[in-house]
């Protein structure tokens, strides 16, 4: 069983091909019923937000995965899509899977396009890129799967540049300055489609006078950012002039 995150796409994306190459199944985290499995096999598939699992996934792991897994030694891979690199994700999740009783068996990173605009000098990624990184990552799958088929003991992951500065130190203060459904808005060009409410993984987002409002349950995975078909979102001081990230959206 495959339990999956996904914001733009980019995870869902890997998490259904890799159930086609190793013949098994997908579980949306957010779907408002989850299925125990006695699956000698588990994925856990999401994108990193900050160098690590989104909270949402982490509260994920620490509150249900157990209750859900039902084997008695499973085989715990998982796969982390990122724009450029995870910093301590796999030590992270690592110590997560072990806070409840679990061991991490495999772990890799997938770089896949950037959906992250939030700050300055971070901005999705051109066409070509994308493409090149979607194509990229797909010719890996079928070396990954042959891994998890066969219950290998692997890591293939890319933490990059300090990678305990980021999960340690620039995690905290994302998290503290620069997340958070406060620091969302719409200009005036908004004209109350719903299509950030539809597309929200965690159906966070309620309209007021024909106009969006963030609730609480927001994971900052950007979806309703991207995709506004006015481009009228705004998340932040430094979201002007960025662009959005549409390829596996709503596929
Ligand atoms: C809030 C947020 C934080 C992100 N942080 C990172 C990061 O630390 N490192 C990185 O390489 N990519 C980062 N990204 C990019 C995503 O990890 C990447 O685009 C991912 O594949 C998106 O997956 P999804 O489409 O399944 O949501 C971030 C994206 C968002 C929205």
């Amino acid at each position: 069983m495959i339990f999956y995150f996904s914001g733009t796409g980019n995870s869902r994306h890997i998490a259904q091909h890799i159930a086609r190459l190793t013949s098994d199944h997908i579980q949306d985290i957010c779907s408002a019923t989850l299925t125990p499995t006695e699956d000698a096999c588990i994925g856990l598939i999401f994108p990193v937000h900050a160098w690590h699992a989104p909270i949402i996934y982490q509260q994920f792991i620490e509150q249900k995965l157990r209750n859900l897994v039902r084997h008695a030694s499973p085989y715990i891979y998982m796969i982390a899509t990122c724009g450029d690199d995870i910093g301590r994700t796999e030590e992270l999740t690592t110590r997560l899977l072990n806070s409840i009783g679990l061991q991490l068996s495999a772990a890799f990173s997938l770089i896949m396009p950037d959906s992250y605009i939030g700050l300055p000098g971070f901005d999705v990624n051109t066409d070509a890129v994308e493409q090149r990184k979607v194509s990229a990552a797909l010719a890996l799958l079928p070396e990954i799967a042959a891994d998890i088929n066969a219950h290998r003991n692997v890591r293939r992951t890319k933490p990059g540049p300090f990678p305990r500065t980021k999960s340690h130190l620039l995690r905290p203060l994302f998290y503290k300055y620069f997340a958070g459904p406060r620091l969302f808005s719409t200009t005036d060009a908004c004209i109350g489609c719903k299509r950030c409410a539809n597309i929200c993984p965690t159906k966070n987002i309620t309209f007021k006078d024909k106009r969006p409002h963030w609730s609480n349950e927001c994971t900052n995975c950007l979806a309703c950012y991207h995709i506004c078909p006015r481009h009228c979102i705004v998340f932040g001081k430094f979201s002007k002039g960025k662009g959005q990230y549409r390829l596996l959206l709503d596929k």
